[in-house]
């Protein structure tokens, strides 16, 4: 089985393919590299470094390589920035994107995986979230994911598409065997920079608002490992080649830790604490989001192997440090 994956150099991407390559399919990467980086992409994988919006070069490589199913990680991730910039992300996370799946249906790759998130639910009043419950994002970011989720959804009628859209919560931790984690200097995680402040990268952590309407003041957030939501990936993708129908998956833990709680786990696995400071909320940040994750559970009757933030921390520490 051949799959080509976008964004294959960031940090998801990188993982799924790791596990594909294990699993002993072909994987080839499109990625333009504007927050990827090159040294995270598999050895075993085919590299093209390329804009998803590169008519000619990708409809060259679906073209040149008979692909079964594609995995749609290219975008940018960055709530705050997306706020400044909501042209940016409408053009990179629905304008490319759809230039870039137009290629493909044309082509006739009709089997689609897409990382959306957990933001197009924006403040949901329930404790957790369901697939089936109205959507509401609060910000361009999360905007532009759900118009491709809708682009994805209505091409499905017109054309023999099938599809799984994965709503991530928050991804955190690292592959176990370090083979790959989070490089940018720039992420927003909250792990990322307090891992950053743990190897002294970073002089504090600043916690964005402790006034939310939560147990302690700041947001809550549901963490997956990342190791687990490449899992997904691979289960969804196995259920497309066997022409399973097109769904719309959570994916999370059920369970919901604030910013001040991770940090004190995050203590715990250091063995000190980390230096932090409370500064302003963050534009179009959500009070809390946890998913309801029996949907794919049930369906697939699939358990996480990493739901332990601890282990979540130690492998995102490890990985730091290994970055050093
Ligand atoms: N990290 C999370 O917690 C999280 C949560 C929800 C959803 N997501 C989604 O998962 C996907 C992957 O996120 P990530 O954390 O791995 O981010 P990342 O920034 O590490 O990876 C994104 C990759 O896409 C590439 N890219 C971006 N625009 C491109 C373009 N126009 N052409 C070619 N390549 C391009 C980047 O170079 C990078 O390698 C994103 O679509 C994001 O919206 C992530």
């Amino acid at each position: 089985m051949r799959i080509l994956i976008t964004g294959g150099a960031g940090y998801i991407g990188s993982h799924v393919c790791n596990l594909l390559l294990d699993k002993g399919f072909k994987v080839t990467v499109i990625d333009n590299l504007v927050t990827g980086n090159k040294e995270l992409v598999p050895k075993k994988a085919k590299l093209i470094i390329a804009d998803i919006a590169d008519e000619k070069k990708i409809e060259y490589v679906i073209t040149n390589e008979k692909f079964d199913l594609v995995m749609h990680f290219a975008g940018l991730i960055r709530v705050d920035e997306s706020v400044k910039e909501p042209e940016k992300y409408n053009e990179f996370n629905f304008e490319k994107a759809k230039k870039f799946l137009n290629i493909c249906f044309k082509n006739k790759l009709f089997k689609i995986i897409f990382s959306s998130t957990a933001s197009v639910y924006g403040n949901s009043k329930k404790q957790k979230v369901l697939e089936t419950d109205p959507l509401d994002p609060l910000n361009p970011y999360a905007i532009s994911k759900l118009k491709l989720e809708n682009f994805i959804i209505s091409k499905s009628k017109e054309l023999k598409i099938s599809y799984i859209i994965l709503r991530y919560f928050n991804v955190a931790g690292a592959d176990e065997r370090l083979r790959s984690g989070l490089i940018s200097k720039f992420s927003s995680h909250l792990i990322k920079r307090a891992c950053e402040v743990a190897v002294g990268k970073r002089e504090k952590l600043i916690i964005n608002g402790n006034d939310y309407n939560t147990l302690d003041g700041t947001p809550v957030r549901d963490y997956i490992h990342i190791t687990d939501l490449a899992d997904i990936h691979y289960i969804s993708a196995k259920h497309l080649m066997e022409n399973g129908k097109s769904e719309i998956f959570n994916c999370g833990y059920g369970k919901g830790y604030s910013v001040k709680e991770v940090l004190e786990s995050f203590s715990k696995v250091l063995g000190k604490k980390i230096n932090f400071e409370i500064g302003p909320r963050r534009d179009g940040d959500s009070e809390m989001v946890v998913a309801n994750s029996d949907k794919f559970n049930k369906f697939f009757n699939w358990k996480p192997k990493f739901n332990d933030i601890k282990f979540i921390l130690k492998t995102a520490i490890d990985w730091e440090k290994k970055i050093k």
